[in-house]
């Protein structure tokens, strides 16, 4: 069973004034397709916050699987693409490019996404859009290809 971590990039959500709506979506299609959530935060749209989140689920809990939601649009306090960018070592420019496309087959904005993936050691992370309407619809396209991937990165 792989493991997984979750990030909500959210300003609003880590002082307590939104509900985590697509957090808690990504951890049911998370576990309804058998991976074991393991840990779980909800980060302020701060770069070096992301960073570290990021880090150390990577580094300390050594998730196979790390998924963010939000912060991937044009608003200037959208940083977790950067976020991202700074921990991986290798790009998996597919898994994003999957998204998009299937995406614009939804709705144009899907190109307002500048979400990214790539590996750090032995964990790939994911960026997702921050509605629970984008985390559903993206996921359900590239979750049924993840596993083999996931498998061959040991
Ligand atoms: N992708 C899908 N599948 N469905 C959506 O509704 N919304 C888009 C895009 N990707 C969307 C989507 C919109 S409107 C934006 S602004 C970007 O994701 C970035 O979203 P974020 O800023 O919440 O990360």
């Amino acid at each position: 069973m792989f493991t997984v971590g979750i990030i909500t990039a959210s300003d609003k959500g880590s002082q307590g004034l939104r509900e985590d709506v697509s957090g808690a979506l990504l951890r049911t299609l998370l576990e309804e397709a058998g991976y074991q959530v393991v840990t779980y935060e909800i980060v302020a749209d701060e770069e070096e916050q992301l960073e570290a989140s990021m880090i150390k689920m990577c580094d300390e809990d050594h998730v196979d699987l790390l998924v963010t939601t939000g912060g991937t649009g044009f608003s200037q306090r959208d940083v977790t693409p950067e976020a991202t960018k700074k921990v991986i070592t290798k790009e998996t420019p597919g898994i994003v490019e999957a998204m998009r496309y299937y995406s614009l087959q939804i709705t144009p904005r899907a190109m307002l996404s500048r979400a990214v993936a790539g590996i750090r050691n032995q964990t790939l992370i994911i960026n997702l859009p921050g509605s629970p309407k984008a985390v559903k619809e993206n996921l359900s396209f590239i979750l049924p290809s993840l596993t083999h991937g996931l498998e061959i990165m040991i």
